[in-house]
């Protein structure tokens, strides 16, 4: 289970016994244990010991992108490497992290249905977005300042996407410009676009973002409605104050990046636009579209009556995202909400979902109720901050192989093999 620090401690539990540990073996090779009776010595300290050794073996932090069994594996050495302030920028959702929590106990509470002798000899994974066929349903979400993880950044994880040839998405507050992660991609990521209280805030901004998209070459725009309301992101406030680092020399007061995220430096300030902030309604939507020819995809949709509306208002796919839990506190699961999702759109448009996936058999799940392809966001994350490029490498073919393996397991030779009938709710 990842652990979610609301009262982050300053020294992991691993940290603290892999420390005791080298110590102790420290002292059983020094002249100072002679000195105290020899080992004799030691045996109430070893009598304390939580575990046997061989457990404790297991917790200890992977040295190599490689050894990391699972995404978790790379979660512990993000957690002890990425500095506090940005380690929990990653991991914060809203308020007490009740939505955070939903998202992974929804997924966990359904159970996978496997079918018996089915020749899974050849596996399908595809799936086909826009007329562009994918290797593989797992999508690298949109997430910003990704140079605060690891120096990689967002070129890094864009080097791993083109090499595992996976869908990249790109934050508008990323740490790098879109050209950029373009060329390292080798072909043009998707855009994601926020507006105002996160992004631009009067139409001229808006326009020349959408355009600069547009010019980089990338196809799609996936417009964010989910921080509208702003978010409540406590246990980022907790870990930052664990941070003794001059945050003055990269933040200006109040938290803004310094300089000014380079997809946000130079936009037209224009005046404030009612329809492109806290005021937004459906009837931007018309108005975004008439800019670009690019795809349109919202996201953060959480309710078959908008996604009802989003198909009504012409957009070309719908994200189901509550933004990792941390947009609205005591949300619904984004798993729990696919299924009436799915049913509103009826196979019209694509659906992609997100938030908790962390598992190739959660991502079966996301298929199963509808899902055409699923977006993961912090265990990439964790890899970048553990190991770079390579840990983002590790941690996309650690869930691809998860997923071969579960799709096998329970006769689905394709993702088309997965439907409604593949889970059940325990
Ligand atoms: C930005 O996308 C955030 O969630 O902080």
């Amino acid at each position: 289970m990842p652990r979610l620090p609301s009262a982050p401690p300053a020294v992991t539990s691993v940290q603290r016994d892999v420390h005791r540990r080298d110590f102790l073996r420290w002292l059983a090779a020094s002249p100072v244990l002679a000195s105290l009776g020899g080992l004799a010595a030691l045996e109430p300290i070893l009598a304390q010991e939580p575990w046997p050794p061989a457990r404790r073996q297991l917790e200890e932090l992977v040295e190599r992108a490689q050894d990391a069994l699972d995404v978790f594996d790379l979660q512990r050495v993000a957690e002890a490497t990425v500095p506090p302030a940005h380690y929990g920028y990653i991991m914060t959702g809203v308020d007490g992290e009740s939505t955070y929590r939903h998202n992974r106990e929804a997924l966990e509470r359904l159970r996978l249905r496997a079918r018996r002798l089915v020749d899974v000899s050849r596996l399908d994974t595809s799936v086909t977005l826009f007329g562009r066929r994918w290797p593989t349903p797992i999508v690298v979400a949109p997430c910003g300042s990704q140079s605060a993880f690891h120096p990689d950044g967002e070129l890094g994880t864009a080097r791993a996407a083109a090499a595992l040839d996976h869908l990249q998405v790109l934050s508008t507050v990323s740490s790098t410009a879109v050209e950029e992660v373009n060329q390292a991609r080798g072909e043009p990521v998707w855009y994601q676009l926020y507006l105002a209280p996160v992004g631009p805030g009067s139409w001229e901004g808006a326009t020349a973002l959408i355009r600069r998209s547009v010019n980089a070459g990338c196809p799609t725009l996936v417009y964010t409605v989910d921080l509208q309301g702003g978010s409540n992101r406590l246990t980022g406030e907790r870990w930052a104050r664990l941070d003794d680092r001059d945050c003055a020399s990269c933040h200006r007061p109040g938290g803004e990046a310094s300089p000014v995220k380079p997809m946000l430096r130079g936009l037209p300030s224009g005046a404030p636009d009612p329809g492109l902030g806290r005021s937004t309604t459906w009837e931007t939507l018309p108005r975004l579209r008439d800019v670009t020819d690019q795809n349109f995809v919202v996201k953060g949709i959480m309710t078959g009556e908008d996604a009802e509306l989003s198909v009504q208002y012409g957009v070309d796919a719908i994200w189901v995202s509550n933004h990792g839990g941390r947009s609205e506190g005591a949300g619904r699961a984004t798993i729990d909400a696919l299924p009436e999702i799915a049913q509103a759109v009826g196979g019209r448009i694509p659906i992609i979902i997100e938030s908790g996936f962390r598992r190739g058999s959660d991502i079966v799940k996301g298929l199963a109720l509808g899902a055409t392809a699923v977006a993961v966001g912090r265990p990439y994350l964790w890899g970048l901050g553990a190991f770079g490029q390579e840990g983002v490498e590790r941690a996309l073919s650690i869930l691809t192989r998860e997923l071969e393996i579960t799709m096998r397991a329970i006769g689905a030779p394709a993702v088309g093999s997965l439907g409604p009938e593949t889970v059940v709710r325990s």
